[in-house]
């Protein structure tokens, strides 16, 4: 299947054996880290490699530099191309480089986990962190093209692969209740075969999203279902991003249920899902400290914001909600 956003290419389900053919005669520089160098080397194409660490804690403009210094060495210019081979870290710095060496390069992602594959390798945005803010120096730059090749999440391990799986559900939950009823019904979500028809239906929310509002002015938002309550509880609980936003879509679930958006049916649909995925649904944690994060995330201290709310499964609208009303929710959870 193959979709396109503006002129960028979204192969979804396209073997990384293929690279080569959309290299073509260009000079190319692989950015990779070394857990995906090691899995998957050999099916990589005849190109330098330049190979970061791994974690969050690498998305610096250090690791940029580092990156700028051994393009500068390889002497690549404007015509070459930069191949972001790896998760959701490599796709991020390989889109910041691509975006802003020589003012501008050829860029092919090859997303590598659950979630690049269905989120962070789609769409365009890019970044590093920056003073404790997360992808706060970036750009929107769409790549050239996206290879979504899903034997590549063979290696991947078992967390990693519950944790893509909340943007999986996310996107089915905002725009795709048949793929939602899929996944209810898939007797085995885990296995590679399942994900191969599992992740071009939830890859394709998000490029359809995308194509709809590039530069998240309101559908892009969307998105961001889960993640306002799930970055916070992510900082205060610690906890891997994909068990916060389990935890974050299950909260903002229930504001949507207290408004009659969404009815009690569909809401424990939500839960018994997320629960099967094997990710948690509940967090003890402080409603006011919830709140106070959110507020420090939106760098302002305005007393509402605007957020996507679930009406219905395959349903999401963009809503205002006072941090009072969501305090109070939280408070009424836990
Ligand atoms: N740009 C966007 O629109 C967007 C959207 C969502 C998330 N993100 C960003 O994505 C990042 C998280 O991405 P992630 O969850 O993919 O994390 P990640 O890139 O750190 O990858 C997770 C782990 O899996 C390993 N790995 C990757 N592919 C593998 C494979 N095929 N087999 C075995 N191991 C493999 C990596 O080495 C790493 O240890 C965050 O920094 C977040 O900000 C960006
Ligand atoms: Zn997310």
């Amino acid at each position: 299947m193959k979709m396109n956003i503006g002129n960028c290419e979204v192969l979804l389900d396209y073997p990384i054996a293929n690279l080569e053919k959309l290299i073509g005669e260009k000079r190319a520089v692989i950015i990779t880290d070394s857990n995906v160098r090691k899995y998957h080397e050999n099916k990589f194409p005849k190109a330098p490699v330049i190979e970061i660490g791994q974690g969050e804690e690498i998305k610096t403009l250090k690791t940029l530099e580092q990156i700028y210094e051994k393009m500068l060495n390889l002497e690549l210019d404007r015509a070459s191309v930069v191949i972001g081979i790896g998760g959701g870290i490599v796709c991020d710095i390989a889109g910041f480089v691509a975006s802003t060496y020589c003012r501008g390069m050829k860029l092919i992602l090859v997303p590598t986990t659950l979630l690049a594959q269905v989120d962070a390798g789609i769409g365009g945005k890019n970044g590093v962190n920056f003073k404790g803010y997360k992808n706060i120096i970036g750009t929107f730059r769409q790549p050239d093209a996206v290879l979504v090749d899903t034997s590549l999440l063979e290696t991947l391990d078992l967390e990693e692969m519950k944790c893509g799986y909340a943007e999986v559900v996310k996107h089915a939950a905002i725009a795709d209740e048949k793929a939602f009823e899929n996944l209810e019904n898939c007797d085995d979500l885990f296995s590679v075969s399942n994900l191969k028809d599992i992740v071009p239906k939830c890859a394709a929310v998000k490029v359809n999203v995308v194509i709809a509002d590039e530069h998240e002015h309101g559908e892009r938002m969307k998105l961001n279902f889960g993640h306002t309550i799930g970055h916070a509880v992510e900082k205060i609980l610690k906890l891997p991003h994909g068990q916060a936003v389990a935890i974050g879509m299950v909260a903002e679930g229930k504001i949507a249920v207290q408004r009659g958006l969404l009815g009690e049916k569909e809401m424990s649909r939500l839960e018994n899902l997320l629960e099967k995925i094997g990710l948690g649904t509940k967090a003890k944690m402080d409603a006011k400290e919830v709140v106070d994060a959110i507020r420090h995330d939106k760098k302002r201290r305005d007393e509402s914001l605007k957020m996507p709310l679930l009406c219905g499964i395959g349903n999401a609208k963009i809503v205002e909600v006072s941090l009072e009303e969501m305090e109070r929710v939280i408070n009424d959870l836990y």
